[in-house]
């Protein structure tokens, strides 16, 4: 009857589990929909969860005896564990959040690796099939936890600088062959029970040693500005292993859940590589963050500093406007005096657009986050291949913030690390403006010719600010508002 019970009750929560998941990820495909997806996956999420408990009425009578203090720790894990995201979630800044997104993930590549140990150390995993699943899904969640905590040191400058040295990928393939052979040894010894009692702890320890190398190793020469993508990269892997690990416990709901993440990572992994127009090994294997050393040719023209009220009012006589927010609109968190300026404009009957680059900022979908946490409405947003080709038709550009997603040198400068990156083409309206504080350059690390074009001012100070003051310029017209 209690077999009954858990078989049933888990089934059906395992179903709704996965119709939930997949129903939330569906709607996470539009901004408008996506705040209600995420909260559908975790109910999904939180079904699965409570689920896990009905394995209670499963356990033979041997250990029902651990049941209450297995149970406890269960709960205490889970509420710490839930309790500690919860706090960290609303207090994260929103400039922040890569760095939160590499650290859940690495925990759930941690978590896949820590399933796999119990299998491995207990001796559980049966048959050569299962050793070896559960042996992927421990390489790849152990791989994905230390990359993703590499990854998270790069993002928070705990490490500055990317740790390079000589026959570095050599290196990496020893540990790789090392990591297989050790695998393998596991696979054979495990046919052999008794080979495997006195062997194995020594020989998974190792196994786990290797791979948790290997994810420092593959993460530590990788640039700054590739760590997004490779987050990216470790979520595949978590899924994977979630699901790898899901098959050897046969959880349908673990299975499902990694599936999907893997598949979405992956697929995020791609987009990103597109958006910068380079391949997903480029980024693993090239230096893209010293790109600063390549040598620029002399830039033709001036910077042209220009007061925030003077740029301010030349817009609210505009008639059309589009903005181009990137990685410093979300620094000076100066998205809501945007969108107070952007109504004052649109009261005086100037049409404004805000164009979005795919991989403006520092993570996929930040400047939308941004624009939609100001209250904008989705149809003033439109990606970059919809406005392109508006920007020659229209009277100004505003840049706020952004550098390298305008820079032309990815149309016409073969030698420039971003070269054919696709850019939105701000360059061709027939007036720029440009806040940012000073000469900083984008992430790319190189100079940006568009701030030195005729038609193009800048608006130096941090973007809230600017913007302010342009508020208060174009308040102080005191124009009319247009019907
Ligand atoms: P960036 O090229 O990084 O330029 C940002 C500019 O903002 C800087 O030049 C900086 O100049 C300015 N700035 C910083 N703080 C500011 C503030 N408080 N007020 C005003 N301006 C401020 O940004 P982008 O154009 O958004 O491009 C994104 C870059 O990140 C691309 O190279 C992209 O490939 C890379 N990347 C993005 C992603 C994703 S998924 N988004 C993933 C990997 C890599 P000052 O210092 O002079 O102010």
């Amino acid at each position: 009857m209690l077999i009954l019970i858990e078989q049933l009750g888990i089934g059906a929560a395992d179903l709704a589990a996965a119709f939930l998941f997949l129903y939330g990820l569906h709607r996470m495909s539009s901004p408008v929909t996506a705040p209600s997806g995420i909260f559908v996956a975790g109910i999904g999420m939180a079904v699965a969860v409570l689920a896990s408990f009905l394995y209670a009425f499963g356990v033979d009578t041997a250990a029902r005896s651990n049941l209450p203090m297995n149970i406890g720790l269960a709960v205490v894990a889970l509420v710490l564990g839930g309790g500690a995201a919860w706090w960290s979630g609303r207090k994260v800044a929103m400039t922040a959040m890569p760095q939160m997104v590499a650290i859940y993930n690495g925990m759930g590549g941690g978590a896949a690796g820590a399933i796999a140990a119990v299998e491995l150390f207990g001796n559980k995993a049966q048959g050569e099939t299962e050793v070896i699943v559960t042996l992927l899904g421990a390489l790849i969640g152990a791989v994905s936890l230390s990359g993703s905590l590499i990854a998270w040191a790069k993002l928070d400058g705990v490490i500055n600088k990317p740790v390079r040295v000589k026959g570095q990928q050599a290196f990496n393939a020893l540990v790789i062959l090392v990591t297989v052979a050790v695998g393998a040894y596991i696979v054979v010894a495990s046919a052999d029970k008794a080979a495997l009692v006195l062997a194995m702890p020594t020989t998974i320890y190792l196994f786990f040693g290797c791979a948790l190398a290997l994810g420092i190793l593959m993460t530590l020469p990788i640039g700054g500005a590739d760590m997004p993508v490779v987050i990216s990269i470790f979520n595949a892997f978590t899924g994977l292993a979630v699901g790898l690990e899901g098959y050897v416990l046969q959880n349908p709901a673990l299975m499902i859940a990694g599936m999907v993440v893997g598949a979405a990572g992956m697929l995020l992994t791609l987009l990103m590589a597109k958006a910068m127009n380079r391949s997903v090994s480029n980024v693993v294997f090239t230096n893209f963050g010293e790109v600063a050393k390549h040598k620029q040719g002399k830039i033709k023209g001036s910077l042209k500093p220009i007061q925030p009220g003077d740029a301010g009012i030349a817009m609210r006589y505009a008639a059309s406007v589009i903005i181009v927010p990137g990685y410093g609109l979300a620094v000076s968190q100066g998205q809501g005096k945007l969108f107070e300026f952007v109504k004052l404009l649109q009261a005086g009957g100037v049409s404004v657009k805000f164009a979005i680059h795919p991989v403006a900022g520092r993570m996929p979908g930040q400047m939308d986050v941004l624009l939609a946490e100001a209250g904008v409405p989705y149809d003033l947003i439109v990606q970059l291949e919809d406005i392109n080709d508006q920007f020659a038709s229209t009277d100004v550009a505003l840049v706020i913030g952004a550098n390298d997603v305008v820079n032309p040198a990815a149309r016409t400068d073969k030698s420039s690390a971003i070269y054919g990156m696709p850019i939105l083409n701000a360059d061709y309206a027939k007036k720029v403006f440009v806040i940012k504080r000073g000469e900083g350059k984008g992430y790319a690390g190189i100079v940006n010719a568009l701030f030195y074009a005729d038609n193009c001012d800048m608006v130096y100070g941090d973007a809230q600010t600017v913007l302010v003051k342009m508020i208060e310029a174009v308040r102080g017209l005191n124009l009319p508002a247009v019907a």
